[in-house]
C-alpha cells in the first residue's frame, strides 16, 4: 500500500466476553500502545453491545476507537432487542459494522437493510463499516468480482463519502484459517477501488478492509497489498498481542 488513506485496524469481537473479559482487553490494547507508541493505523474495537460501555471507559484518552457491531436503521421505536445509531453514538461508538456476513446468513439480512443500516448510522454521525463478501460456492465459480460489485452498488447508501468504510471478507475466509491467494485479494480490492467513484464522493479516502482469517503471520503480505487499507480482524482480535502485532504489520 504506497499510498492512500491511513490504515484502520479494526477488531470485531463478536459475541465474546462478559464485561471483565472485555474491559481486561481493552485494558491490554491500552498499555501495549501506551508502550510502544501509536501505530502507523487507526485503532478500532468493535465489543459486544453489553460491554462498550465499560470498554468505552476503558478506552478513554487512549487513542482507539469504538464501534459497534450492528444497528437497527431507525432511531427509535417499537423494536424488541435491536440498538439505534444514536445509542451507539452515545456511548462513544465512532463507528459500526454493518452487513457483516454472519448477520446476513444469520438473520437474513439483504443489500437493501444494509444499505438502509449504513445511512441510519451515517445520519447519527458515525461511520459505516459497510461489509461484502463471496461464499465459497461463488468464489468456485468465478462470480467472486461481480457478486462483491453487486452487494457493494447495494449497500452503499446515496450520498456516501469519506466516512463510510468498505470490508471485502469472503464468507469462506470468515473463522477458518484459509485466506485467498494475495492475488485474489488485490483483483477484488481493486475492484472495489475502481467502483467506488461510481457510487460514493472523496471515493479515493474511503478505506477498503480485508477480512477473514487475518493474524500476525499473514498481516504483513495482506496489508502490503494495493489499495488494502486496513483490516477487520475477528479472532485475533481477542488476543491482545495478536492485535497489537497486526497494527504494527501496517506498511
Ligand atoms: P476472523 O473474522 O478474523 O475470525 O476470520 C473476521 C470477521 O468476521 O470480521
Amino acid at each position: 500500500m504506497a499510498t492512500g488513506p491511513i490504515p484502520l485496524i479494526a477488531g470485531n469481537w463478536k459475541m465474546n466476553g462478559l464485561r471483565a473479559d472485555a474491559e481486561a482487553l481493552a485494558t491490554s490494547l491500552v498499555a501495549l500502545r501506551e508502550g510502544s507508541g501509536a501505530p502507523a493505523c487507526d485503532m478500532l474495537v468493535c465489543p459486544p453491545a453489553t460491554a462498550i460501555a465499560a470498554v468505552a471507559d476503558s478506552l478513554a484518552g487512549s487513542g482507539i476507537a469504538l464501534g459497534g457491531q450492528d444497528c437497527h436503521f431507525e432511531k427509535s421505536g417499537a423494536h424488541t432487542g435491536d440498538i439505534s445509531p444514536p445509542m451507539l453514538a452515545d456511548l462513544g461508538c465512532a463507528y459500526v459494522i454493518v452487513g457483516h456476513s454472519e448477520r446476513r446468513a444469520n438473520h437474513g439480512e439483504d443489500d437493501g437493510r444494509v444499505r438502509a443500516k449504513a445511512a441510519a448510522a451515517r445520519a447519527s454521525g458515525l461511520r459505516p463499516i459497510i461489509c461484502v463478501g463471496e461464499t465459497a460456492a461463488e468464489r468456485d465459480a468465478g462470480t467472486a468480482v461481480p457478486v462483491v460489485l453487486g452487494q457493494l452498488s447495494g449497500s452503499v447508501p446515496e450520498g456516501s463519502a469519506s466516512d463510510i468504510v468498505i470490508a471485502y471478507e469472503p464468507v469462506w475466509a470468515i473463522g477458518t484459517g484459509r485466506t485467498p491467494t494475495l492475488k485474489d485479494i488485490a483483483e477484488v480490492h481493486a475492484a472495489i477501488h475502481g467502483r467506488l467513484p461510481d457510487i460514493a464522493d472523496k471515493a479515493g479516502s474511503i478505506r477498503i478492509l480485508y477480512g477473514g482469517s487475518v493474524n500476525p503471520g499473514n498481516a504483513v503480505e495482506i496489508l502490503a497489498v494495493p489499495h488494502v487499507n486496513g483490516a477487520l480482524v475477528g479472532g485475533a482480535s481477542l488476543k491482545p498481542d495478536d492485535f497489537w502485532a497486526i497494527c504494527q504489520a501496517c506498511p
